[in-house]
């Protein structure tokens, strides 16, 4: 019920202002984000390379101008420098808003974004790791994709999330399931319509069992990317039948969720990636995380009456 009031929310200034400026959100946050800059979050990078794969987020999305896609462009170069300089890119890569580097511009904004994302997969490259691009609302799906297209040309490893919500992910499945190619498959975490995605939670597990099971019978890489302990279990059955080994899939689950879990599947053997993101544009993730799940509100609302 809360779902869609919060992921208008997400988009929403005066809610932002309200949010960021209650007393209480910096402790709430820090559940979800990993720091508010790469210095902060590089010791729980480091933790986490321990044990488990990693993907960075350098937190941002929807720049409005060219300038800030420029930005955000230099904080990844350092990022994936930082990365390489402390021997972390063999077990860390990282993850890309197409809206943070201009995708949404009014003018050229594809191109803007594939030029800009192109620029991030050459530090990548130069750091030996991988760049996958994260999935936004639907209306910037096909452009992602093409982006994506684009990109593997060069970038052959290049990877993007599929969202198991969107009626038609079943069939990108299908055209991304070739060799060589990466797919994150996650549930979606925007508010859509009716026309284009499956609304009822039932409809989007049966919907990301069948994207799996596409995904896992392919010849690419599948990421499977979700708490869901029901769909970790058929991942794991969908894996063996297909003949799959622990290394030529993965699991991944979001910083600061289901963190036990995530160990058990990484002493299982499997390979096990935890998405972190860090910066100070944190309020649209943070409101997802929120939306995913009411207990998370509940807390959030106690901890303001108790203050
Ligand atoms: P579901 O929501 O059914 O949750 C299953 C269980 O997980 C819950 O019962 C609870 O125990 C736990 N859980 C889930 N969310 C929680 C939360 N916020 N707080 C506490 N516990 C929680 N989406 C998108 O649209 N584009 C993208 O690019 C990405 N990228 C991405 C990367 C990775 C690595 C992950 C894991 C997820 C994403 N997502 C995403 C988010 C995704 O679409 C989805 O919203 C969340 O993963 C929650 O869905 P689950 O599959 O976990 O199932």
């Amino acid at each position: 019920m809360l779902r869609t009031p919060l992921l208008i929310a997400a988009r929403s200034t005066a809610c932002r202002n309200l949010v960021e400026r209650a007393p209480v959100t910096r402790g709430l946050v820090s559940r979800f984000v990993a720091g508010t800059t790469l210095e902060q979050a590089l010791p729980a990078v480091r933790e986490l390379t321990r044990t488990r794969l990693v993907t960075l987020d350098h937190l941002g999305e929807d720049v409005a101008d060219a300038a800030q896609a420029q930005a955000t462009v230099a904080a990844y170069g350092r990022l994936l420098a930082e990365l390489d300089a402390a021997g972390l890119a063999g077990r860390a890569e990282v993850s890309v808003k197409l809206s943070a580097v201009g995708q949404s511009l009014p003018a050229d904004g594809e191109k803007i974004a594939l030029d800009n994302a192109r620029r991030i997969c050459e530090a990548a490259a130069d750091a030996g790791t991988t760049v996958t691009l994260d999935m936004e609302d639907h209306t910037t799906t096909d452009s992602t994709l093409s982006v994506l297209r684009e990109l593997r040309v060069d970038f052959p490893w290049a990877g993007a999330v599929l969202q198991a919500y969107l009626r038609r992910t079943e069939a990108d499945c299908r055209d991304l399931s070739g060799a060589g190619s990466r797919v994150r498959l996650c549930k979606g975490a925007y508010d859509e319509p009716a026309s284009v995605a499956f609304r009822e939670r039932a409809e989007v597990d049966r919907s990301y069992i069948r994207c799996m099971r596409v995904l896992m019978r392919g010849e690419g890489y599948p990421m499977i990317a979700t708490h869901d302990p029901r769909i970790i279990s058929i991942a794991g059955r969908l894996a063996q039948d297909g003949g799959r080994a622990p290394g030529d899939h993965e699991y991944q689950m979001l910083y600061g969720i289901r963190d036990a879990e995530q160990r058990r599947l990484a002493a299982r053997g499997e390979r096990m990636r935890v998405y972190v993101p860090y910066g100070d544009e944190w309020y649209g993730y943070f409101m997802r995380r929120l939306a995913e799940r009411p207990a998370n509100v509940a807390f959030f609302l106690r901890s303001l009456a108790t203050r």
